[in-house]
């Protein structure tokens, strides 16, 4: 089964890790013949949320809107700033809602600077939750996040990338279940 799968990627770098590791969970999906539309939000300006009324907002507000709201999959991605998600990153989900986010399957990824990377995933998961997501149990940190990448893009330590692999996998196999039978216990309850 083809997935429609969205990856809403943090950091307001021009260039950036995160965005490299999103690149491969995109090849990796894409190969696998999964629709995979990346969101960076270095190159996706969305103003902060304020008292405007939602039609007040640009276009780009309503674009990430439906793009979340059609995915059957979401991967969210951030560096660590701070012990947390990036600003720009929380801001994004802030304009979202249970109604694009309740019930749908979320993965989450991070990249540090340091030796741990794994409080931003706690705090997205903790916000996941406050949208009625489902947060797949596997998720991925890549620390020390300047040694992990080649001049291609790719990460150096085969396993880390495994990791990937095997998250991106577990993503599709709880899309799958959540799309394929939308009677069952779960999506029921979930929705
Ligand atoms: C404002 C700011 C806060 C940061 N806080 C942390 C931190 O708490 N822990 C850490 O390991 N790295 C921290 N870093 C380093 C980034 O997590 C690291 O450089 C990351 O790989 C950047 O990702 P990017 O290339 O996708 O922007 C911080 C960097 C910035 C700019």
């Amino acid at each position: 089964m083809s997935l429609r799968i969205v990856a809403v990627s943090g950091s307001l770098k021009k260039i950036n890790r995160t965005q490299q590791a999103v690149g491969i969970l995109r090849h990796y999906l894409t190969e696998k013949k999964h629709e995979v539309k990346v969101i960076d939000l270095a190159s996706f300006p969305l103003p902060f949320v304020d008292e405007r009324p939602a039609t007040d907002y640009p276009p780009e507000v309503q674009d990430l809107k439906s793009m979340i709201a059609a995915a059957d999959g979401i991967i969210l991605a951030t560096p660590e700033y701070h012990n947390s998600l990036t600003g720009a990153l929380k801001n994004a989900i802030d304009h979202l809602s249970e109604r694009e986010f309740k019930g749908k399957p979320v993965a989450l990824l991070s990249t540090a600077g340091g030796a741990v990377g794994v409080d931003s995933l706690n705090d997205m998961r903790l916000i996941m939750r406050s949208l009625h997501a489902v947060v797949i149990p596997r998720q991925v940190s890549i620390v020390h996040a300047s040694q992990q990448f080649d001049e291609e893009g790719k990460l150096k330590d085969k396993s880390l990338e495994t990791r990937l692999f095997e998250m991106a996998d577990e993503l599709v196999r709880f899309a799958t279940l959540f799309k394929s039978d939308s009677q069952t216990e779960v999506v029921r309850w979930t929705r």
